[in-house]
């Protein structure tokens, strides 16, 4: 993964305990009901949980600036979470997040992906259907915060889209 902004350095690492801070930061800024750290700190012990984060580097400053974790489920992959900093924005950094989960399902040998996003959340379901995903089902009610539906996602054949 790299940046267009020659004095932006970006990684992706494996998330870690130390990174929740700012990861806590980001998901209280990002969600109605907010992950705990003690949800976090459970995916970090989940064998079958990738948790990764998406790390900036600016005049020798390294912020965290995304993150995505998603768990592998039989012959599925299935997205839990995905955020990014508010400043670093509308700049592809989640579109590359679903690719690199993309990419390391292929790599297992997986190609059905889904997630499940609420019926107001237009930006990450714009952000979805770019990625492939498709509108499979409802969960009415699923949000107890909100009293919303979640709208279930399917992505498929990402093998043959990749391969053209
Ligand atoms: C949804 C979210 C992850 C998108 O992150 P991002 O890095 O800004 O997204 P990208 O820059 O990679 O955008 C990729 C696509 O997503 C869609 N998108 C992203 N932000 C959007 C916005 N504000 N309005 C409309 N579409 C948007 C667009 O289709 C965009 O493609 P385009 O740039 O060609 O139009 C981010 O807004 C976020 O963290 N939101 C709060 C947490 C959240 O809702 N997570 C998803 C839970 S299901």
């Amino acid at each position: 993964m790299s940046s267009e902004n020659p004095k932006q350095q970006v990684s992706v690492d494996l998330m870690k305990k130390g990174d929740l801070p700012e990861i806590l930061a980001i998901e209280r800024a990002s969600f109605p009901t907010p992950w705990t750290e003690g949800m976090f700190l459970d995916e970090l012990r989940i064998t079958h949980a990738q948790c990764l984060v998406l790390k900036i580097e600016i005049e020798g400053k390294t912020f965290i600036a995304a993150y995505i974790i998603f768990w592998f489920v039989a012959d599925e992959v299935h997205l839990h979470n995905l955020a990014v900093s508010n400043e670093f924005r509308r700049q592809g950094l989640a579109y590359n997040m679903m690719n690199l989960m993309t990419d390391i399902a292929l790599q297992a040998g997986i190609n059905r992906q889904t997630l499940e996003v609420r019926e107001s959340n237009h930006e990450a379901i714009n952000l979805y259907r770019k990625c492939g995903f498709v509108v499979k089902g409802r969960r009415p009610l699923y949000y107890t915060d909100t009293h919303e539906d979640a709208l279930v996602m399917w992505a498929e054949n990402q093998q043959e889209r990749k391969n053209g």
